[in-house]
């Protein structure tokens, strides 16, 4: 069966072209809240470590180098509340995106098989179901799922894109028992894992499904998946990583060699040393904290409500009281020269909100806020 391309979505964000022209007629320009991409500089020390490593004249390994799985294992101890992680069971990706497009393929599934995923959620998790023949099941609920033996892949991705959730640890656990039971493997996205804003999570982090309080001392079945694009504003780089369970790893890595899919060496390196240093990461949350603050004022003397966001990189809004489309809200926005994402984009159930990312630069951000709070 070859790669199945029916049934994939229209490629969304064509549809908020004339918002954007909309946008662009504001006197003073328009400020872009609509994609989350990253716009700081890259740090200096991740480029001079790959600017050390641009000599290149040999293949990578697709593993990645001891020293680039040492540096995420001892990672994960430090900053994620997991110290036990083998390196042997780490494998870098070309960021995190094709690795969630590819997965349900790379761990066979196919026709018949379900992939489950949040039902408000990035929009790869049911693409990547689609490219399988496998089919998505958007359900934020475990029962909607427990017990049924076609469920192969269940997704998890908090802090959430686009809501800002997260899930504390007996939420983790139950999902994660629940899909031990069916022989389902777990996969987490936790691209946003320390990019956290309110309490608890902000000084006591945000839980990785490899954390023995959630799995208990065994990574069977389960893969955290996870990015330095937004953390270390590498998104350039394509810089990511899977690790967990070390079968399913050892599957990955097997297929992955077969295909070619590598992470450059010097962008192995670059890791390394994005990885090696904290301080950088604390540096980017406390602009991306001192923006959030200010977007967040604004949008609430503008009337607007903004619903859970208490981690990630988005504001997740929408119009007060009984509320309006999404594409309302897209539309008065684009008045004001603010562009955003209609929530209608992440499925369903996001047809009332909108999302504003906080990847702006100060300056842009100081402009949306004050055109919201004027408004
Ligand atoms: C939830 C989520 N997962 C994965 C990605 C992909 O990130 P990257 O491919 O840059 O690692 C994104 C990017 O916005 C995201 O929001």
């Amino acid at each position: 069966m070859g790669l199945q391309l029916q049934g994939l979505p229209d490629f969304p964000w064509d549809a908020l072209t004339p918002f954007a022209e909309r946008a662009r007629a504001h006197p003073d320009g328009i400020v872009d809240l609509s994609v989350g991409t990253p716009v700081d500089p890259t740090p200096q020390v991740v480029r001079a470590a790959l600017a050390a490593a641009a000599d290149a004249p040999g293949y990578p390994t697709t593993h990645g180098t001891a020293a680039l799985r040492e540096a995420v294992a001892a990672w994960f101890a430090r900053r994620r509340g997991v110290p036990s992680l083998d390196p042997g069971a780490v494998l870098p990706t070309v960021g995190s995106k094709e690795l969630v497009a590819w997965l349900p393929s790379l761990l066979g599934l196919g026709p018949g098989d379900v992939v489950v995923h949040p039902e408000v959620a990035y929009p790869t998790y049911d693409v990547g179901a689609r490219f399988a023949g496998a089919s998505p099941l958007p359900a934020d609920d475990v029962t909607a799922w427990a017990g049924r033996d076609d469920v192969r892949l269940v997704w998890l991705n908090s802090p959430g894109n686009p809501t800002g959730q997260v899930l504390g640890v007996d939420e983790l656990r139950e999902v994660v028992d629940a899909a031990r039971r069916i022989g389902a493997v777990v996969a987490s996205d936790e691209c946003y894992a320390l990019l956290a804003w309110d309490e608890p999570w902000a000084s006591g982090g945000v839980p990785s499904i490899l954390d023995p309080r959630v799995c208990g001392p065994s990574h069977e079945g389960l893969l955290a998946v996870h990015s330095l694009s937004k953390q270390s504003n590498l998104a350039g780089y394509r810089a990511a990583f899977v690790a967990g369970d070390p079968q399913l790893v050892g599957r990955l890595l097997e297929v992955r060699k077969h295909a070619g899919m590598m992470v450059p060496g010097p962008v192995q390196a670059a890791m390394v040393a994005a990885l090696d240093d904290d301080a950088h990461v604390d540096e980017q949350r406390a602009r991306y904290r001192r923006r959030r603050t200010a977007l967040l004022a604004a949008v609430e003397q503008a009337g607007l409500e903004v619903d859970a966001s208490p981690a990630g990189l988005y504001l997740w809004a929408r119009a007060a009281g009984p509320g309006q489309d999404c594409w309302q809200t897209v539309a008065d926005l684009a008045d004001l020269g603010v562009l955003v994402a209609p929530g209608a984009f992440y499925g369903p159930s996001g047809a009332r909100h909108v999302r504003m990312a906080l990847t702006a630069s100060d300056d842009d951000v100081a402009r949306a806020a004050a055109r919201l709070s004027g408004a």
